[in-house]
């Protein structure tokens, strides 16, 4: 493709004037809009309009750069001005693509659009931004009715479940006679399968508790390199079990939190449960705590494949498992861990995130608030 060239410093706006180019630029579903050096619009489409908040008519005296936009971004931070494509694009010299960007119009509806920049040889961008309001509410909306259909489906299985755990436990233990010593093993798949089935559907109504903010909190003063250590204890058979060392790396300071020790317990249970399904056999799992302004951080890294680039963007989404060619060892879980991890440690204020890996292996780290009057 041939380079795009910037309209220079000479251009004047609107001069793009053969009639059939205007008309089917003017036609155009997408906003385009083609910005300077200095970030001023000198060419738009009536389509750019809504998202820079400016019309062709604003441009007929000169370029003009556009008023404060306040985009968010899909989790509903706001988006600094300097991060918004186009001049992203400007000051960096590098293309953005597909950036998803909210407008929050008049009451509370938000306008969504997909907006892309690429730089012009001899400076200046053309950004383009495509509303797709109506396609993200209906995915959305599918989102929703799939979540209430599996939370609804989950509710109704809970209890023929455990009742059907509790009849093969009873058979199991001899409760009703004698079972044959060959059906011993058979009832053994079946309690180990139902108490499987019993944790997936748990693991889901815990879930839509949590993001539904239904969950109850029992917040108490605890120490983060004991709660490491806990963590660690509590996770040694299974590292035992697959010849893995753990390694705890505790921080010089005591750091105190004001949380709820179970669900920090539950997070770094699934953390470390995931570093010791991917270690090879002999490697260590390292458990680093850390003080990191005002949070405290346990990081947790492991020796193993690492995530697959491809997967990163997935890995906190519900279900989400990559190929588990790569996996080591291990059963095969359900995908819900780390989406579980993430909803409670927002809920505590706090995050759950994938560290850029330095080497082989994969870092996940837990921060969470300091409490203040120790700080
Ligand atoms: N330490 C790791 N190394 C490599 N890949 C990982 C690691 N931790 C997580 N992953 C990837 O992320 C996926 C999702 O992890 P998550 O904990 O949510 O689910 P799971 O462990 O597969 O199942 P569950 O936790 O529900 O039993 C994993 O299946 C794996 O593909
Ligand atoms: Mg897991």
């Amino acid at each position: 493709m041939l380079p795009l060239a910037s309209p220079g410093p000479d251009y004047v706006p609107g001069a793009v004037n053969d009639p059939a180019f205007r008309s089917i630029f003017r036609a155009l579903h997408e906003g385009v809009a083609i910005f300077d050096a200095d970030g001023r619009v000198v060419e738009i489409n009536p389509a750019a309009g809504p998202l820079l908040a400016l019309a062709e008519d604003d441009l007929r005296d000169g370029a003009v750069r556009p008023g404060p936009i306040e985009a968010v971004n899909e989790r509903g931070d706001p988006i600094p001005e300097e991060e918004l494509p186009f001049y992203a694009c400007l000051r960096t010299g590098t293309p953005r693509t597909d950036v998803v960007l909210g407008l929050r119009g008049k009451g509370k509806r938000v306008r969504w659009f997909l907006v892309s920049a690429v730089p012009l040889v001899g400076g200046g961008t053309v950004a383009s931004m495509l509303d797709f309001t109506a396609i993200k509410n209906a995915r959305d909306e599918i989102e929703q009715r799939k979540d209430e259909f599996i939370t609804t489906l989950s509710h109704e299985m809970r209890t023929p479940l455990m009742s059907l755990n509790g009849a093969v436990s009873l058979l199991h233990a001899g409760a009703a006679g004698a079972v044959p010593e060959s059906a011993l093993p058979l009832l053994g798949v079946a309690r180990r399968n139902a108490d499987r089935l019993i944790r997936l559907v748990n693991d889901v109504l815990d879930l839509e508790r949590i993001l539904a903010g239904t969950m109850s909190l029992s917040l108490g003063l605890h120490e983060l390199n004991k709660i490491a250590r806990i963590a660690a204890e509590a996770a040694s058979p299974l590292a035992t079990a697959a010849g893995v060392q753990l390694a705890v790396i505790p921080s010089e300071k005591s750091i105190l939190l004001q949380t709820d020790v179970d669900r920090v317990q539950q997070i770094l249970a699934n953390l470390l449960s995931n570093a010791i399904k991917f270690s090879p056999r002999g490697a260590t799992v390292e458990i680093r705590v850390t003080r990191v302004a005002q949070r405290g951080q346990v990081t947790v890294r492991d020796f193993g494949p690492g995530v697959p680039k491809h997967f990163r963007s997935r890995l906190f989404l519900k279900f989400s498992q990559a190929d588990p060619g790569g996996r080591t060892r291990g059963e095969r879980g359900s995908g819900l861990g780390l989406s579980i991890s993430r909803a409670i440690a927002a809920a505590l204020g706090g995050e759950v995130g994938h560290e850029e890996p330095v080497g082989r292996g994969a870092a996940f780290f837990l921060a969470l608030p300091r409490e203040r009057s120790t700080a």
